[in-house]
Order: structure tokens, then sequence, then C-alpha cells
């Protein structure tokens, strides 16, 4: 059971349980956890109120957290198998644990586009855990945004178009790390033999929260199923821009030492590379996740009753508005 620990006026709200505490810290994502040692085996009712936390946050902070690469491993195995990167850098010894170790001589890749992790696997990861170990004083955040917000966002139209499409995820970025020697060639025949394109649900239902989760993001979705080069292109432009929207995001400025679990089934981020040639160096392990389940197709009487709404002159450079002011025209309407 949750207790309310503070209350006082004008300070966030934090909630207790198993002596984990919980203080949000973002309105449509974001807690901070305290009261935990992530240097130690979790007892199973911290743990419990850890998982509940993720899924309720989307998004959990852990600050002063001086652990080892181990103690991270450990900590991610507590939700499940951890994941192999097929591209990202890490060590033979411990594949799990990915290390992006950069400085002047080795600038960031491809971490700056709004991503879900490995949504080219049939299966994408449920969470991932990034532990800094050294940050730059200035710059080098990353940002999140909650993708069922994103999707809560959309009009009733779009929602309705969207559900039960199909898109299709494809590790092409990672593509550009081969060369172009036989050698390179026949590697990566291999990795796309090991990694065909996936099919995933536009709009997933996340297994735990069971809210609708826009799941379509610019590095890896390449195209919507059944639809033609351009009316894709379209499509998947307009849904990538929910991203966009400040209203649905957080952004986390990094100190050392300080950890960030996010739920991957619901969340997506972007590692801002403003920081180089400054040193920034983090260490990271990704949790298997489970099939995608997608929302059915809408029925197309429901659709048609969808009431026509003249929108007016809204501002199409941004605003998580319109979908408000979409509604209050109709009910003006009515
Ligand atoms: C990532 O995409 O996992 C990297 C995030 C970061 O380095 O901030």
């Amino acid at each position: 059971m949750n207790k309310q620990v503070n209350a006082q006026r004008g300070r966030p709200v934090a909630t207790e349980r198993a002596g984990v505490v919980m203080t949000r810290v973002g309105v449509n994502l974001g807690a901070e956890i305290t009261g935990v040692d992530l240097r130690r085996p979790l007892p199973n009712e911290q743990f419990n109120a850890i998982e509940e936390a993720l899924v309720e946050n989307e998004l959990i902070i852990f600050r002063d957290q001086d652990i080892t690469s181990e103690n991270l491993m450990a900590f991610g195995r507590r939700f499940g198998d951890l994941t192999v990167h097929p591209f990202s850098p890490n060590e033979a010894k411990a594949p799990e644990l990915i290390k992006f170790r950069n400085d002047e001589t080795t600038p960031p890749f491809g971490t700056d586009v709004w991503h879900s992790d490995e949504t080219f696997r049939a299966e994408p990861p449920m969470a991932t855990v990034l532990c800094a170990k050294e940050v730059p004083t200035i710059g080098g955040d990353t940002m999140f945004v909650s993708m069922a917000a994103a999707y809560d966002g959309l009009s009733d139209r779009m929602q309705q178009f969207i559900s039960g499409l199909e898109a299709v995820h494809d590790f092409k970025p990672f593509k550009a790390l081969f060369g172009t020697s036989e050698e390179e060639r026949k590697n990566l025949q291999r990795y796309e033999l090991l990694y065909p394109p996936q099919v995933h649900p536009v709009v997933r239902i996340h297994p735990v929260s069971r809210r609708k989760v826009l799941f379509v993001n610019p590095q890896f979705t390449i195209g919507i199923k059944g639809m033609d080069e351009r009316e894709s292109r379209m499509l998947l432009d307009t849904l990538f821009h929910q991203a966009l929207i400040p209203e649905y995001q957080f952004r986390h400025h990094w100190a050392p030492h300080t950890i960030i679990m996010w739920d991957n089934r619901s969340t997506q981020h972007y590692a801002v590379h403003d920081y180089y040639p400054q040193r920034r160096y983090m260490e990271r392990v990704t949790i298997k996740g489970g099939p995608v389940t997608g929302v059915e197709r809408a029925d197309p009487e429901s659709v048609r009753k969808v009431k026509f709404v003249v929108t007016g002159n809204v501002d199409t450079h941004g605003g998580h508005k319109a979908r408000q002011f979409r509604r209050e025209m109709s009910d003006a309407k009515n």
C-alpha cells in the first residue's frame, strides 16, 4: 500500500512503499526514486515497488548510486533477461553491457534521433537502464517523451484512422557502420538475415497499464504496411511529429552516478549531442520484452459517426492544444 509522505504546499507529493519513496517530477512522465541502494540485491517488496513505479511513471530516476557495471547488470536482470545489442559498443566478456564512451576522438553516434530501443526486433525490449559515469558540466542531456501522452494528444479522427495499422521497423541506421569491402558486405548480409524487418502495430497496448501507445519512431520505422511510399511518408511524418511536442516530453540533465530506467514500451528518447568534444561516459543495459499487441482496427461504422469539425485557424507548427481546441469548437457547434 502506498503512503503519502510529504504534501507540503508547493512541493511535489511523494509516496512510499516498502521504503521506496517516489516523487513525481514530470507532468506526463518521470519520477525520482529514493530509499534504495542499487549496490545491493533488492528485497522483493522494493523490487515490486520499483516495477510498479516504472509502469506508472514511464521513467524513473535514481540519484547518487555509485554502482559497478556488475551491479547495473544485476539490477537489470531482476526485470528479465538482458539483450545483447548487435551494433552498439560492448565488450566480449560482458556483451549485455553497452558502453557509450565519447570524447574528442570518439563522437557520439546514432542516439541523437528519437527512438525506442531495438524496435527492429520481433520482440523489442521492455525497458532500458542507463547509468551516468562521467558527464559534461554543460550539455549532454537526454530527452524523453511519453508516447502514451502523444497518442492521447491525437485527434479522435487520427486515432481511429491509425487503429489497426501496422508499420515496418528495420535496423537501417546501423547499416552505415558496415564498410564497403567484400567482407563487410557479406557481414551486413549476415545481419540482414539475422534481423529481417519486423512489423509492429502503429498503436500498441501497454501490457501492464493497458494504455494505448503510439509505437512508431523515426530511427527504425521505415514504412506503413499497405500504403505507398508517399502516403506512408506523410503519415509517418505526422506521427513522428507527436514526439516533438514539448508538453509530452521530459528533459534530464545528468550528474555522475545518476541512473535512469525507462519503459521502452511507452517512451522514446533522444540523446542531445551538443557536448562533443567534451567527455561523456554512460553504461546501459536493456531488458528483453515480449510480443507487441496492437489495438483492433476501428469499426468503419463508428468512424462514420465521428462528427465533421471545422478546425479554424489552428497553429500547425506545434501545440498539443489542437485537439482540445477542436473539442471546444465541436462542443460550441452542438
Ligand atoms: C541511448 O539511446 O540509449 C543513449 C541515451 C544517452 O546516451 O543519453
